[in-house]
């Protein structure tokens, strides 16, 4: 039976880089033997503009009748004067949310070929190799009460972050689990010193620890820290678990030590859906150039491969033709150090089909 696909390519360099991933997607069912089929719909920016909507409802039937979601990014200056329930971020939180995508991988793999693209020292990022999941529908992000109110005649704008204790478990649960097909480490994220719902986060983590996965290694760590030990020494950690806002920080920092953050794909994962996409944003400075690097959203459709669509084995050829372009030196703008020659996000992605080809 066919594997649907729901196709989101978004605002700014969205439709680019997701253009890319189809043909690598084109490659697999013609020359390998992936049966897959998709769908585009709108999301965010082009969402409104076509719908009035972020997360249009017919975007919404599309996700919710297909097997997986490849999104691109969403964002851009021109919405950014709309109301916040209208801006394209509402789209994407509200689909996170709509399909219940709890729990969102972010691995960060050190290409040894881009160990000089990173502004880090090269023995010092040498094999790193993390996984950061992060808790994406609940913490600061989705808490209430939130807003701007007006107290004694200045303006006061709020937020909470706020867990239950079975939020905590189902993403401790994810992190322990990730932990055990990798090194068997995983440290918390938290900043318990300091807030109620970190001190709550640490002990239902400590407990889940103790009843189900005494065999991980665990560690705890207060987010500052934790920011500092990123750069400090990064193959100290394997997975992090951290919540919603923590882990947007994180990752995005975490994504310079490969050297890009446009080589970071992602997974977000629920009881029923899920959806892969890069981490990085819309990046509307470039849009429309040809520029972009499209290789986290193809690294993104091998994890949709290998989580959502059973097939592990093309996940791998798709990983391996990603490296075996980069070991024919062949980089984007941004992977290109010290006046080192660059292509197209288009050339990338032929690039990358071609090697995937070759694979077959
Ligand atoms: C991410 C992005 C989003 C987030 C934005 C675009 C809402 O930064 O996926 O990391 O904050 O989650
Ligand atoms: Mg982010």
């Amino acid at each position: 039976m066919s594997l649907k696909i729901a196709v989101l390519p978004g605002d700014g360099i969205g439709p680019e880089i997701v253009g890319e991933a189809l043909k690598v997607l084109g490659v697999l069912n013609r020359s390998f033997d992936l049966d897959a089929n998709w769908q585009e719909g709108t999301i965010g920016g082009a969402g409104y503009d076509a719908d009035g909507d972020p997360y249009p409802e017919a975007t919404r039937r599309l996700a919710h009748g297909s097997d997986a979601v490849l999104l691109g990014a969403v964002g851009g200056p021109q919405w950014e004067m709309l109301d916040k329930q209208l801006r394209p971020e509402a789209g994407l939180l509200g689909i996170r949310e709509d399909l219940g995508l709890f729990a969102n991988y972010r691995p960060t793999k050190v290409h040894s070929q881009l160990l000089d693209a990173s502004t880090l020292k090269p023995e010092v990022i040498d094999g790193v190799d993390i996984l950061v999941v992060r808790e994406l529908v609940s913490g600061i992000y989705f808490g209430q009460p939130r807003g701007i109110e007006t107290v004694d005649g200045e303006r006061r704008g709020f937020n909470t972050m706020a867990y239950t204790e079975s939020e905590v478990r189902r993403i401790g649960r994810t992190a322990f689990e990730a932990a055990r097909l990798r090194s068997g480490r995983v440290c918390s994220v938290e900043k318990a010193n300091v807030l109620d719902v970190s001190e709550l986060w640490r002990s239902v983590i400590i407990d889940l620890h103790a009843s189900e996965f005494s065999d991980v290694e665990l560690s705890h760590m207060y987010v500052d820290n934790a920011a500092m030990q990123l750069i400090r020494n990064p193959r100290q950690f394997d997975v992090i678990v951290t919540g919603n806002l923590f882990g947007d920080i994180l990752s995005d920092e975490a994504s310079m030590l490969t050297g890009s953050i446009g080589m970071l794909p992602s997974a977000s994962i629920g009881e029923k859906f899920a959806m892969y996409e890069p981490i990085h944003g819309s990046a509307p400075d470039i849009a429309g150039q040809d520029k972009a690097n499209p290789l986290a959203t193809i690294l993104s459709v091998a994890m949709m491969l290998r989580f959502s669509l059973d097939r592990a084995d093309l996940a791998d050829k798709v990983e391996q033709a990603v490296e075996n372009t980069l070991d024919a030196d062949i980089r984007t703008v941004d992977l290109a150090f010290g006046g080192a020659s660059s292509v197209s996000c288009s050339a990338m992605g032929d690039a990358v089909c071609a090697a995937l080809e070759e694979l077959a």
